[in-house]
This record gives C-alpha cells, structure tokens and sequence, in this order.
C-alpha cells in the first residue's frame, strides 16, 4: 500500500517506519525543515531505542521516505495518517486543533482519487466529524475515507508497542474505509494482534479513556503513598498487594512525582473540558488533573523537607530531567515544577540526564549540567532521583556518601531499598514508606 503520514515527531516517525517495515510503501512528511533535512541524512530527530536502525533498513529497501512536500506524497496514496501535535490550547486547556485541521486542508488539495484520512493524533469526539467536513467542502468531486486509528505506543518502547500491540482501535462509519485499514495492519493482523472495530466518534473517545484510566491508577496509587508515609506503611507493599488482584493489575502502580510527559496532561485536561461541553463532568478525572498538578511542586517540598526545612544556599543534585526513561522528551516533565520549587526556595541546581539534556536547557534558567550521576552528586547536600533510568539503579552508594556534603537520597521513583542506602550511610526519603532516620 502507498500511506502518507503527515507529521514525523514521536508517533508519526514510529508509525511510518513500523508500517515501512510491515512492507508498505511510507512517506513522511513534516513540516519542519530541520527535520526532514536531519532524517534525510540519517540523524534522528528523537531518541527512541531502535528507531535509526529501523529507519536506517527501510529506507535501504526504499520502502520509507521524507520530506516537506506533502503534495506528492498525498498523491495516490490509499491512507494518508495524521499524526501531527494537539497540545493543549493556551488559556482554556482544550487539545488545540489547529495543526489537525491545517493538515486536513493541505491533505484536501492534494487528494488525487479515494483514500482514507486516517487521525492518529490523539483529538476530541468529533473532530473526524470536522476532518470530514473540511475535506468534503473542499473536495465534493472526491470519494473520501475519514477513520480514527488512535495510537497507543509508550515513548522508550514505542517501536514494540507498535509492532505488538495489545490491541488496535480502528473507527469507521464505513465498510471501505475499515476494509483499506484492515488492508494497513493486516500484517498484525496475522499476528493475532486484537483489532476491534468502532465507530469513529467510540474510537476517538477510547483513546482518552485509556489515557484518563492510566492516569487514574497513578494518581491513586501516589495518595496512597502519601497516607503510608503517615500511617507507617509501605506503598510498594500495597501496590503489589493490590496489583495481584487480576482485576487490579500491577502496572501503572509505582507511586512518584506524578505524571508527565506529553499525553497524560493534555489528554486528562482535553477530556475534561469535552465533558464540561456537554453537560456530563467526569468527577473523577477532574480530581486527578488538580491532585498531580499539585503534587509536582509538593515533591520540591518533601526535598526541602528532607534538608532540614531550608534549601537556600544548598546544592540540590537531580537525576533525571525527562518525564520518563528512555525518551528525550521533556513535555511537562515534573523535574520542571521539582526545579522551579527548590529554586524558588533558593537552591542551586546541578542536573543530569542520559539524553534530556539538549531538550532541557531551553525550558529551565540558571542549571548547571553535569556529565555523569557522581559528577552531579559532587559536593551536593541532596541527590534527588526524579527519573528511574537504568543508569541510575546501580549506582555506587559508598561512592556517593563520600563525594557527597550531606549524604541525603531523596528517592522520588523508590529505586534503592532504604535499608541498603543507609547501610551505605545515606539518608534515604522515599515515596510512600517512613524515611530512614539517620
Ligand atoms: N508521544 C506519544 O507518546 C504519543 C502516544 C500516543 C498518541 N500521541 C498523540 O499523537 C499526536 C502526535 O504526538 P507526537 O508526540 O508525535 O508530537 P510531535 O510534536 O513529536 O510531532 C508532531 C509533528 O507534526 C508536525 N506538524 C504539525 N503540523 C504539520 C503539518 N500541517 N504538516 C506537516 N507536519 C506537521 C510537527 O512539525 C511535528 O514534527 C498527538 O496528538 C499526541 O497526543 C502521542
């Protein structure tokens, strides 16, 4: 099949290579110059794990293009994917649709035959209603597909999720639009992968619901943790308690910072606003969107806490920048209300990550970088993990006490036992359990 896929960030290079890879002829198309030059010459715009090498196969085998000019691409191809941002709208929270609906427009002028307009982005119930509207009003000579195929990879392990995927969601409102889509995933779909068929408006809605549950789970489980760290319990001992339970599932129960990055904020807040429009408020997701704004600057509180009540003068260390491992990406990181917090307090911040570095600088003022973990903790009177990466699981604890001027871990994703960082001679302050107290 020939598939166009406007827009090449996260999801739309990940999709166009995955589909590449399936054996479909892909183009994608960004309108950014830098990037379409940088993947022309081989450089990823992103850090994702495997994704130059995936890229790299396919456009070998000729299967997988870029480029600026969307026109040639849209052309005679059966799908065309959109897959550009929808942040959410300054002033009033809702996904901002502008880059949607100019995409549907470019799309419009360069149909050539039938094709599907497939929205990949993650957009409000009603916006494939809109696509089709725009496309129709400028295309009334053509016969036009519009579905909705949301994407459900993770950042850091998105090209696994693509490729296996725990279901996929496609919404049509007709025959031959779901049958070209069958024909785009039927390589998965021999893989037994679970399609599940929908109607467009269901399909655009699941996608928030699976966002709105998934942030759900972690903001309950980060309460939890705040009531054992008053009642002298353990968080991950209930989190495993509860997780057994089948219907409760394990996954999504680490308490921490709260959650970042760039689905979950906009995603709960779109779907709030959605359902505010028409007169049914989802309670519950409104509480969690207020509960993790909060607890982000509350995490700058428990590190001051942990330095005795006072920040001002100190050397705060952090590693981790990124809203998760494995990704690059700093959209609504909570390191970046954590720094805001302890600076606002007076700290100075020395800051590492294994690849958030680049992205960081331009959203924070007045950080020192570090080039490793033990450069980062030199001469600091706390080192707060703020991102699990592998990197930071094994560090050398004695190693750290030593360099250290006050050796304290406030360990905001539970990576070490608090036993085994005080055998080491470290204070440790968890998530979700009492702190050690020497
Ligand atoms: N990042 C994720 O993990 C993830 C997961 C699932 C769904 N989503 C959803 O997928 C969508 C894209 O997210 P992302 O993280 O890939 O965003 P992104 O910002 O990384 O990429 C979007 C790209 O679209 C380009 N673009 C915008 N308008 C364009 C146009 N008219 N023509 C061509 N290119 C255009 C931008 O230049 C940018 O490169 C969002 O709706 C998001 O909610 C993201």
């Amino acid at each position: 099949m020939r598939i166009a896929m406007i827009g090449s960030g996260y999801v739309g290079l990940v999709s166009g290579a995955c589909l590449a890879d399936f054996g479909h002829e892909v183009v994608c198309i960004d309108k950014d110059p830098a990037k379409i030059a940088a993947l022309n010459e081989g450089r990823m715009p992103i850090y994702e794990p495997g994704l130059d090498a995936l890229v790299a196969e396919n456009v070998r085998q000729k299967r997988l293009a870029f480029s600026t000019d969307l026109k040639p691409a849209v052309a005679g191809a059966q799908a065309v994917f959109i897959a550009v941002g929808t942040p959410s709208r300054r002033g009033d929270g809702f996904a901002d649709l502008s880059y949607v609906y100019a995409a549907a427009r470019a799309i419009a002028e360069a149909l050539t035959g039938y094709a599907v307009v497939v929205t990949k982005s993650t957009v409000p119930v009603g916006t494939g209603d809109e696509v089709e509207r725009i496309l129709r009003e400028a295309r009334p000579d053509l016969d036009i597909g519009v579905a909705s195929n949301p994407e459900f990879l993770r950042e850091g392990a998105a090209i696994g999720d693509f490729k296996r995927p725990d279901r996929i969601v496609i919404g049509a409102e007709d025959a031959r639009a779901a049958a070209v889509m069958q024909e785009v995933y039927r390589p998965l779909y021999l893989n037994q992968a679970p399609i599940l068929f929908t109607g467009r408006r269901t399909a655009e809605l699941t996608k928030y619901a699976a966002n709105a549950f998934l942030a759900t789970k972690i903001t309950f489980i980060n309460e939890i943790a705040d009531l054992c760290e008053q009642v002298g319990a353990n968080v991950q001992e209930v989190a495993r308690g509860i997780g057994l339970d089948n219907r409760i599932g394990g996954k999504f129960l680490h308490a921490g910072p709260g959650y970042g990055g760039s689905c979950f904020p906009k995603d709960t807040l779109a779907l709030v606003k959605t359902a505010q429009d028409y007169g049914t408020p989802v309670r519950i997701v409104e509480t969690v969107v207020a509960v993790n704004d909060q607890r982000k600057r509350a995490m700058a509180r428990k590190v001051i806490a942990a330095c005795g009540g006072s920040v001002r003068g100190k050397r705060v260390a952090l590693l981790g920048l990124t809203f998760k491992p494995n990704t690059d990406d700093m959209r609504d990181a909570p390191s970046l209300s954590i720094i805001a917090g302890l600076q606002d307090a007076g700290a100075r911040i020395v800051a590492y990550d294994p690849e958030g570095m680049e992205q960081a600088r331009p959203l924070l003022q007045g950080v020192d970088y570090a080039e490793d973990a033990y450069a980062c903790a030199e001469g600091a009177d706390a080192l707060v993990i703020v991102t699990e990466w592998n990197a930071f699981r094994a560090l050398d604890l004695a190693r750290l006490k030593a360099m250290m001027a006050t050796p304290v871990l406030v360990d905001l994703r539970n990576v070490y036992a608090p036993d085994e960082a005080r055998r080491h001679g470290l204070r440790h302050v968890g998530v979700g359990a009492l702190a050690s107290r020497d």
